[in-house]
């Protein structure tokens, strides 16, 4: 899965099909609190491109939304582009049973915290030190001691 706005959107489903994986939608997220866009349509929708490597698995007893609405409350947000954790709770459930969750863009955790929740596995990868460290703060706390691998040049 992939999140984008309305300039990537266009690109990121060619990119995702480029590396190999089957398109399979794009989920609009609708964010009701943003700013309003002066002399212009309002900006309030994010997309989010998702795909599978191969062919869908249509076995599962799984059925999730088409679309989502929701607002990451400013009073708890710690990252510019924190994503709720109503949303990612639904959008892990698409991981293979057994699998693990990979977010490589990590930012606060919030993919990870919504995985732990729901009963996947979890690898996160953050560039900036600063999220990286909210992020496992974010992480310890859903977990016990014994549950957590922290791996990395700090380790
Ligand atoms: C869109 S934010 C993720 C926000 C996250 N979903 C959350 O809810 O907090 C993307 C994150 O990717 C990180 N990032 C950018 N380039 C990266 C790279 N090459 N490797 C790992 N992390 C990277 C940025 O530091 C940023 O925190």
């Amino acid at each position: 899965m992939v999140f984008s706005d309305w300039r990537q959107e266009p690109t990121t489903s060619d990119a995702l099909q480029m590396d190999g994986w089957t398109w399979q939608g794009t989920i609009p997220w609708i964010k009701p609190a943003s700013r309003p866009r002066k002399g212009g349509f309002k900006q309030s929708a994010e997309f989010i491109t998702w795909g599978v490597k191969g062919t869908l698995n249509n076995s599962r007893d799984l059925y999730l939304p088409g679309h989502f609405t929701a607002s990451q409350p400013r009073k708890d947000r710690v990252h510019i582009t924190q994503k709720p954790l109503e949303i990612m709770q639904q959008l892990v459930q698409i991981c293979p049973e057994n699998g693990v969750v990979l977010d490589p863009f990590t930012g606060s955790g919030s993919t990870g915290v919504a995985a732990l929740r729901e009963g996947w596995r979890f690898v996160g990868i953050e560039l900036s030190p600063h999220y990286a460290e909210i992020a496992e703060q974010r992480l310890r706390a859903e977990l016990t001691q014994d549950d957590f691998v922290l791996a990395g040049p700090e380790a």
